[in-house]
């Protein structure tokens, strides 16, 4: 088993003896300075436009609100960039012929790469968020996962889930510079994906690896039920505190239970796609189901 794949953050300004190297293999970089992050993405695009404690706030709040959701679109984005690196890395290792290892060497070049646009996109090293679960979970799937749950959980359905959000993100983007990058990091994502369903075999999972894959959905199923929290926080954090029922009236404005069910929907194809039909049936009583509204505004 492979250990240690957290890397320590403090130390990426300190040990900048590869900067120079690393900058000379990254030929293409966004124009940071072009950038303006709550014009990167329109309220619609969160569904604010159909809230009215949004459409009601003075303009200068509405740009701090446009800029936290665009910035924690962002920063999940860099870690999950950053898990891709550590995923790749692992598959090396894990690789069953030289045709293996040489596709994840390809795989891990191709994190650095997205992993280097988010980091000159964003600027900083977005620490907070190792504190949020989604990260946590992530990290230590890598770090404690064997190869056919590894395979699964984040070729299959992290990546074909992270291919829609990144095709949202792409066609609601109004930055020309940042669409033409998505679409980059799109092209590869595809492959990620595709070569996931490749390597995948239903009939050699045990029994032992079927339950990692479902305790570790139960987990993960849970961080996407409880629904949109991010644009809630970006209110809350702009506005100030908000009362419960303020919470589940901003929810059903963002039609934030049919736009849950949606994402859920992607995870029930892909594993559909996966041939594991029965994990669907297992988990589809209430783990393929939207939180209340209630639910939801308790979980923020
Ligand atoms: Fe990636
Ligand atoms: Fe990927």
């Amino acid at each position: 088993m492979l250990e240690n794949f957290k890397v320590d953050l403090q130390a990426v300004g300190e040990k900048g003896a590869l900067k120079g190297l690393l900058q000379k293999k990254f030929t293409r970089e966004l124009e940071v300075s072009e950038l303006e992050l709550e014009s990167l993405w329109t309220s619609n695009s969160y569904g604010l436009d159909k809230v009215d404690i949004f459409k009601g706030s003075q303009f200068e709040i509405q740009k701090e609100i446009l800029k936290k959701c665009a910035l924690s679109r962002l920063e999940e984005a860099y870690h999950i960039e950053k898990a891709g690196m550590a995923y790749g890395g692992k598959m090396i290792v894990l690789g069953d012929s030289l045709e293996e290892r040489k596709f994840y060497a390809t795989f891990v070049s191709e994190e650095a790469q997205h992993f280097h646009y988010l980091e000159e996109i964003l600027g900083y090293h977005p620490i907070g968020i190792e504190q949020n679960a989604f990260v946590k979970l992530l990290e230590n799937l890598i770090e404690v996962g064997a190869k056919r749950p590894l395979i699964f959980i984040v070729q299959i359905l992290l990546e074909g889930w992270g291919l829609e959000h990144y095709q949202k993100m792409a066609s609601e983007c109004t930055n020309t510079s940042l669409i033409s990058l998505l679409g980059q990091i799109l092209k590869d994502e595809a492959s990620h994906h595709g070569s996931g369903l490749v390597l995948f075999n239903k009939k050699d999972v045990t029994l032992t690896e079927k339950n990692f894959i479902l305790d570790t959905l139960k987990s993960f199923f849970q961080m996407v039920q409880v629904g949109p929290v991010a644009v809630l926080q970006a209110i809350e954090n702009a506005k100030g505190h908000l009362s419960q029922a303020q919470k589940i009236t901003i929810l059903e404005q963002i039609g934030a239970y049919e736009t849950t069910a949606y994402k859920l929907e992607i995870l029930k194809r892909l594993m559909l796609k996966a041939g594991c039909n029965d994990m669907v049936d297992y988990l589809e009583s209430d783990k393929l189901k939207p939180f209340s509204y209630s639910e939801m505004a308790r979980a923020v």
